[in-house]
Formats: C-alpha cells, structure tokens, sequence
C-alpha cells in the first residue's frame, strides 16, 4: 500500500510517498527557513502563504522522485494537529480534497504521533517502550503501548526544550533556527564554563515533568552568576553549558520513567532528537536500547506523517471530509491517551 502523507504544521512543506508504512519512496522537505531568519523566528502568516505557494509543487515533486503519478497512489494523510493552524489548514485542505477528488481514503494525523513514528521507518521496534518526544512545541515523555496507543507521564511545565534553545539563541544573535546551531557551537565549548541550574520539580505529581523556563532565564539574564573561575565567558562555553543542563534535564526523567516502568527499551523523536549530546548521553547508557530516528527524519517530514497512516488504514480506520485542524492537543495533559480513535 502506496501512502502520500503530507506534513505542513509549521514552517516545512513537505511530502513523502511511503509503501507499507516502511519504505520510503520519495521524502520531498521544503523549508521555509531562509523567510523567516530575518525575523528570528516563525511568522505564522508567511508560514501559510509559503504553504499555499509551494503545496502543489511539493507534491510533485514527491510523486516524480518515487516515479509515480497519483494513479498509484492508494491513500492521502495530511497532519491535522498540534501547529500553526494557517499552516496545518493548507497541507489538511489539500491532502482531503486530493483524496476526495480521486475518490481515496484520507487520514489526519496527530504531528507527534509521526515525530515518535519517524524511529519505525528505519528500524523494527517491537512495543511497549518508553517514547521521548522532544522539539520547537512539545517536550513529552510517554510509555508507548501501539502506534496511537500512547500515555503522557510527563510533559514540561512551562516551555518546550526546543524553545529554549530558540530563544537563548535569539538573544545571543546566534542565528536561526537556534537548536542546530547552540549544538555546533557547543562542540567547541567547555561545558564546565558554567554550571546552570536544574529544575526542582521533585514532588510524586512532577516525577516525570521538565522545565525549561528557569534554565533559560539564567542562562540570558544570570548568566553571570553561573560562571565558573578560570573559564572563558565565550558564547561556545555557554552553548556546552547551556544545553549539558537542558539535555541532563530530559535524560533524568527519562531515566526515572525507564526505572519506574522497567522498560528497557527508548524512542525518540522531533528536533531536538537531532541533538548530539542528547544522543551521545543516551549512548552511554549501554544498558538501554535508545533509538534515535535517522537525522534527516527528526525534523518534520511527510514520511513519518504516511508511515503511521498505513497503520491506521490497515486497522480500517478513514477521516472525513468534516475532519478539521486543531493548534494544540488536550490530550497532552498527564495520564491521558496521547491519541486513540
Ligand atoms: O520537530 P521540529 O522540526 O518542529 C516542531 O515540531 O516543533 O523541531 C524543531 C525544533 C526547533 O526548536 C529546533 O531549534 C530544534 O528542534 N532542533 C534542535 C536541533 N535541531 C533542531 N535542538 C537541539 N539540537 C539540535 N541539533
Ligand atoms: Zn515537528
């Protein structure tokens, strides 16, 4: 079965052709990054016009790199939430009236369910497992049981880690988008230049929660306070610094989840599983098996979005017409299914 998912909740347009929710086909990413550098950040009304500019060429191109024409094409997905919801509209709109013009099952996504999905492309993960859904929105350990079978445990209290590397980018005029470039500059830092704060969430209700918001004051407006004698103040050794804590932050309560559920096993997803010391730090825990997607499948991307479709059209599962966009997920609370239809 031959899926064309179409991802477009936030700044990518993208789309990607996947057979039997495992091969990817065609994998087309078209960033809108270089229009919103200017600004430091994502402007949701640019986002939705590049959407509605570039969807149709976007497709295209997918179909033609796998060497397809929609014939052969046996469902659509669009991802129908959490993200901006202009941009969510455009990929949703055009991803139902494909379908429906060609008379083909359609199926909306939940974005992070694709972001924990991105793992089973390249690997055979059999599960539960413990999920780690890290990136610009979203900060979320999860024990995951099916591929929308999922439980929140903890979630951040505050701001995404993505934001955080965003901002303490921004204010420093690192450039944009912040996560890859704190983590490049970082390889070139002492980390032991500064020794930021943790969050003290360490109550039974915040056992698996993180917080990113009093890191990122100290690092912007403390900075100084945290500085340690005989290191250079250079924006490298904050970066080492800055992202040691926000990395040590998730790895601690992931552990927690991993110790309290006996789960062996670890999923990440999302941009920020892009991140070399979040990767490196998991490696070192030989005692675990941590899969990590390919880096290409961290960030958003059409391919995670049509490999969990398959799954829900091999359970018999179709969104409607009436299906429409959500900007944010209730499900993400604590406790509750992340996603169950
Ligand atoms: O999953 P994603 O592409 O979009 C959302 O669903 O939010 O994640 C984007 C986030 C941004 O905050 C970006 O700075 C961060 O992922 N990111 C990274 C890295 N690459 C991307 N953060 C840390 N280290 C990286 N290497
Ligand atoms: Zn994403």
């Amino acid at each position: 079965m031959k899926v064309l998912g179409i991802e477009s909740s936030c700044d990518e347009t993208a789309c990607a052709i996947v057979e039997d929710g495992k091969t990817i086909l065609s994998n087309v990413v078209a960033t809108q990054i270089p229009f919103h550098r200017v600004y430091k950040g994502v402007v949701p009304e640019i986002a939705s016009r590049k959407h509605v500019e570039w969807i149709l060429p976007v497709v295209k191109q997918a179909l033609k790199e796998a060497n397809l024409t929609l014939d052969d094409i046996d469902a659509i997905a669009s991802t129908n939430r959490p993200g901006l919801m202009g941009s969510l509209l455009v990929g949703l709109t055009f991803g139902k009236t494909l379908a429906w013009s060609l008379n083909k099952p359609f199926i909306a996504v939940n974005h992070m369910l694709g972001h924990l999905y991105a793992s089973h492309l390249a690997n055979d993960i059999p599960y539960p497992y413990i999920g780690l859904l890290v990136s610009g929105g979203h900060s979320i350990i999860c024990k995951v049981s099916g591929f929308d079978d999922i439980e929140v445990m903890g979630t951040t209290v505050d701001d995404s880690v993505g934001e955080a590397f965003d901002k303490v980018a921004k204010f420093y005029g690192l450039g944009y988008p912040g996560g890859v470039i704190i983590d490049n500059m970082a390889k070139k830092g002492e980390r032991r230049a500064f020794s930021f704060p943790m969050p003290k969430l360490d109550s039974a209700e915040h056992r698996y929660d993180v917080s990113f918001s009093g890191l990122k004051t100290a690092v912007i407006h403390q900075r100084d306070m945290f500085w340690n004698e005989g290191y250079e103040k250079s924006d490298e050794n904050m970066c080492a610094a800055f992202q040691e804590t926000a990395c040590k932050t998730i790895v601690s309560r992931l552990l927690r989840a991993v110790d309290d559920t006996g789960l062996k096993t670890v999923v990440a997803g999302g941009g920020v599983a892009a991140n070399s010391r979040l990767r490196e730090m998991l490696a070192e825990r030989t005692d675990l098996n941590c899969i990590f997607p390919p880096l290409k499948l961290c960030g958003d991307n059409g391919a995670m979005i049509a490999g969990v479709a398959y799954h829900f059209l091999q359970r018999g599962d179709r969104s409607g017409i009436d299906t429409t966009a959500c900007a944010r997920i209730p499900q993400f609370k604590k406790g509750l299914q992340l996603h169950r239809r």
